[in-house]
């Protein structure tokens, strides 16, 4: 009996034991929780405003056809909505009537998706104090050296380009370092040349080439044009050719026309050579490549393009222009810049690429399916090729599609689509094509792109001698 007592009692005790331990452990994990969520809410002390300014202001839903931004005009109290194309109204709600189809624009929105699902990783937080100085602590670095870490592992994730050994200049856009590139390579032999260098560029090609070599003239370069103007005979002084692969507007991959001697050389404008664009046969490795986070994700308005560079001496007198026009590039471009290079390498590209590829696919095939049934107009051919990032042949996804305009009265080719089938485009000699040619672009926002879809399905089976029936009036699309 005393013995079961016994026993008992080192139950109770155990029991007790137990339930001390237990009460001790559960405050611990209390207190260390409550500590936890006070940490969390020092970390979050001076950026907790902005983060909630930057959340209240995304919430703003314009009807789904508009954004308000964080500096968008504030009218009592409240950012307003700035709508999309074709909308209008205080909360963006109304259809424009009538409203043409934007495919002229050139500003790569349809990235804006994948932005808003990696809303969280893609976001940027900027200190009052965040790099005010003028320069990096080494002053000859004009990157962060995390940039630069970052661009390198960008090329080697998209397999397109080669930056082993190579230098990486930064400009204001790839516009700026375009500039740089001429200004740096018409120096090198002008003292001892009595000649300007010469630039050309094969048409059609992005207008930019021409128009800011001729804007921004000196004695030291001009812009010739086509390379077939080059007379062999009498060449005096140094030629360039600007490559533009795969080119705008047509989406082909690209190789010089001028051919080869010591004093031709090459621009490589690869600000399309990624996987969402294009087939990526192999790495390039060129003299003088252009990329840009513009085209890369969508982010033009950041202003920010890197040329990778082999010659020490061209890339030293590109940074010196650099270093004359803009002083330094904005420290607040260098970071946002980092963080979104930063997601699309997540997951070595894969996750960012095929987002972009797929959309872009799938456009080229709406739109060349369509174009298909037409006589009157065709579209440019753009191969199967195989592609290293993808380890397979892959169709085609340009950022454009080159229009021309068959029949002989049809002189005007972007009046033809603007007036018959309300879509603006972009005109031929905008690219120093003939007007027979319209670009339509491929990279505008879903609602853009599906109301020019619906107006060339339109548009095309009506007016195409094709046995296609004849859709409803296009008038309130
Ligand atoms: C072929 C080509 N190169 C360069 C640029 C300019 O790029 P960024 O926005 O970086 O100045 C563009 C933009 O349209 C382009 O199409
Ligand atoms: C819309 O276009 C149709 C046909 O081109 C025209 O009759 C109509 O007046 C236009 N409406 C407006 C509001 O411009
Ligand atoms: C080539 O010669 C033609 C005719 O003489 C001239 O118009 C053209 O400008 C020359 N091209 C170059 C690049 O000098
Ligand atoms: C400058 O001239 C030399 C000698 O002709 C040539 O080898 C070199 O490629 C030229 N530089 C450029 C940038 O064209
Ligand atoms: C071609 O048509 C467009 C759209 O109507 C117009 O803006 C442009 O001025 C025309 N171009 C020429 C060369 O007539």
């Amino acid at each position: 009996m005393a013995k079961i007592q016994r026993c008992n009692y080192v139950m109770y005790l155990l029991v007790l034991i137990l339930l001390i331990m237990n009460i001790f452990f559960f405050m611990k994990e209390l207190e260390s929780k409550s500590k936890c969520r006070e940490q969390e809410k020092k970390k979050l002390s001076w950026s907790q405003r902005a983060a909630e300014e930057a959340e209240a202001v995304a919430s703003i839903s314009c009807s789904g056809h508009g954004k308000a931004y964080l500096d968008s005009l504030v009218v009592d109290g409240i950012p307003t909505c700035e709508c999309y194309t074709c909308y209008t109204g205080p909360d963006c709600s109304l259809l424009i009537p009538n409203c043409s189809a934007n495919a002229f624009g050139w500003d790569p929105l349809f990235y804006e998706p994948f932005w808003m699902e990696n809303a969280e990783s893609s976001a940027v937080v900027i200190a009052g104090w965040h790099r005010m100085a003028y320069s990096f602590p080494d002053p000859t670095s004009h990157l962060s050296q995390e940039l630069e870490k970052t661009i390198r592992k960008l090329h080697s994730n998209a397999k397109n380009a080669i930056t082993d050994g190579r230098y990486i200049a930064i400009g204001v856009g790839a516009s700026r370092l375009l500039n740089a590139v001429v200004h740096s390579l018409s120096m090198e032999n002008y003292s001892s040349s009595p000649y300007p260098a010469k630039f050309f560029a094969k048409p059609p090609h992005y207008p930019f080439y021409k128009l800011q070599t001729d804007y921004l003239q000196t004695r030291h370069y001009e812009f010739i044009g086509d390379p077939s103007l080059l007379n062999n005979s009498d060449i005096g002084g140094d030629v360039f050719e600007f490559v533009t692969s795969p080119s705008n507007p047509e989406g082909n991959l690209e190789g010089p026309v001028l051919k080869g001697g010591p004093n031709v050389k090459y621009i490589f404008d690869r600000v399309y050579y990624w996987p969402q664009f294009t087939a990526i046969p192999a790495p390039a490795d060129d003299d003088l490549m252009i990329f840009s986070l513009s085209k890369l994700t969508g982010h033009a308005g950041t202003r920010l393009g890197w040329a990778v560079v082999k010659d020490v001496n061209v890339y030293n007198r590109m940074k010196e222009y650099i270093h004359q026009a803009d002083m330094e590039i904005s420290k607040d471009t260098l970071l946002r810049a980092l963080t979104i290079l930063r997601v699309v390498n997540e997951g070595d590209g894969k996750k960012f690429f095929n987002f972009a590829h797929e959309i872009l696919r799938d456009r080229w095939e709406k739109i060349s399916h369509i174009f298909s049934f037409s006589k009157r107009f065709s579209i440019q051919h753009i191969p199967t090729q195989y592609c290293t990032f993808l380890d397979r042949a892959r169709e085609p996804s340009p950022a454009f599609a080159w229009v021309k305009c068959k029949r002989e009265e049809d002189k005007n080719c972007t009046h033809v689509f603007f007036e018959e089938a309300k879509i603006r485009g972009h005109p031929g000699s905008g690219f120093f094509a003939d007007n027979t040619y319209v670009r339509l672009g491929l990279v505008t926002r879903q609602h853009d792109f599906d109301m020019l879809i619906s107006r060339l399905e339109q548009f095309i089976s009506q007016d195409d001698d094709n046995g296609y029936c004849i859709s409803p009036s296009i008038n309130n699309q």
